[in-house]
């Protein structure tokens, strides 16, 4: 049973077990379970009357079973974090050549120091960077550098409906906003990014944009949107024909596909599947080559499909931060021979390719 314990902007939470400032957001309290939030409501709303509109049919229980059961151990400590962010309006909104809210003119010193405080709470910061009332979080992605791989090689965003599967933080979509598109859907399991998220959405809490903590193979063949994007999602994939089919089914005919992942150099049979791990990391199943990625997007059923892009990841666009202060790709190169990860497998090559649908 879920009982409504209160609302609104500004307004002092009690409950048995928590007291908390309420944002931008609604709480919900679910008998005898964890705390949940109400920050989907507005996307239902926003739906119920578009091409999306098929998708309340299986989303909203799954975001209430979500809320129940798959909470990550620091979510109640992330919600109070968020809860304190101060309540400032940026004086301008910046989303065409970088991801920026307000300057630091727009906020005391004391509350910058405070907001920097709180968000250094979400470490690692991945994805980005963000710029926010004069406060630069310098992620340990150069995002802004894919962005202008990709941006220049896909259909006008102006007026369309988005989806981007795997979006992290959200970084990619505030530049999708930032094109004019008419709604920006992102779909992402990581809890940690949903609250960097919703950090940069207590900012500018705009209506179009909306990240939803649902994995893609939740997503109802909702054969709506006008462009997809995924990126940096393939080569985590266990099945990557099943993930293309499954990112086809979400786009209406006609619509196109933006696809950026992980290749290797060579020819329609060429396939890397690493050992546990590549560059360290290990979920990787497939790296394809570009002929053989094409191959794959054409027996699935796209059309008109371009190879836009290919460039190796350098060590300026990934490396840590102040905001992410793990290891970073130096460390999962071979340190005598760059060209090779640390597993002796070819070094980071990332290309796009755009198809239609
Ligand atoms: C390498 S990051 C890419 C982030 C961003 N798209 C970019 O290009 O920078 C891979 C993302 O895929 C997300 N992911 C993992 N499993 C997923 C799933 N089942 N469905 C959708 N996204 C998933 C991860 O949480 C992560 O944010």
């Amino acid at each position: 049973m879920v009982s409504f314990i209160g609302i609104g902007i500004g307004i002092g939470i009690f409950s048995s077990s928590y007291k908390l400032e309420a944002s931008n957001s609604q709480l919900l309290l679910i008998s005898g379970g964890p705390l949940a939030v109400n920050w989907f409501n507005d996307f239902y709303k926003h739906i119920a009357d578009s091409p999306l509109s098929h998708w309340l049919e299986v989303l909203p229980a799954q975001i209430a079973s979500w809320q129940k059961e798959q909470q990550h151990g620091d979510f109640t400590k992330w919600i109070k974090l968020l809860s304190k962010l101060p309540e400032i309006t940026p004086s301008s909104i910046n989303l065409q050549n970088k991801v920026e809210f307000g300057h630091a003119s727009d906020i005391s010193e004391y509350a910058q120091k405070q907001v920097v405080g709180l968000l250094k709470q979400f470490m690692p910061w991945r994805k980005g960077p963000f710029h926010l009332f004069g406060i630069h979080i310098d992620t340990e992605w150069r995002s802004d550098w894919k962005w202008d791989r990709v941006q220049p090689h896909i259909q006008p965003l102006k007026n369309r409906y988005v989806l981007d599967v795997g979006c992290g933080s959200g970084y990619h979509m505030w530049r999708m906003l930032g094109e004019e598109a008419k709604m920006v859907v992102g779909a992402d399991p990581s809890q940690l990014f949903l609250m960097q998220f919703q950090a940069m959405k207590h900012f500018n809490t705009d209506s179009r944009i909306h990240l939803l903590p649902v994995g893609v193979e939740q997503l109802p063949e909702l054969k709506a949107f006008d462009t997809v994007f995924s990126m940096g999602v393939l080569y985590h994939r266990r099945s990557p024909i099943d993930f293309l089919y499954q990112l086809k089914n979400q786009l209406r005919k006609g619509g196109e596909l933006v696809l950026e992942t992980l290749v290797v150099e060579g020819n329609e049979t060429t396939v890397l599947m690493p050992g546990e791990r590549y560059a360290q990391m290990r979920n990787v199943w497939y790296l394809p080559s570009t002929a053989a990625l094409t191959l794959w997007m054409q027996r699935v059923g796209f059309k008109n499909i371009r190879v836009v892009d290919v460039a190796p990841t350098s060590l300026e666009e990934q490396r840590a931060t102040q905001w992410m202060d793990g290891q970073s790709l130096s460390d999962f190169l071979d340190p005598n021979d760059q060209s090779k990860t640390i597993e002796g497998y070819p070094a980071p090559l990332r290309a796009v390719l755009v198809a239609e649908c």
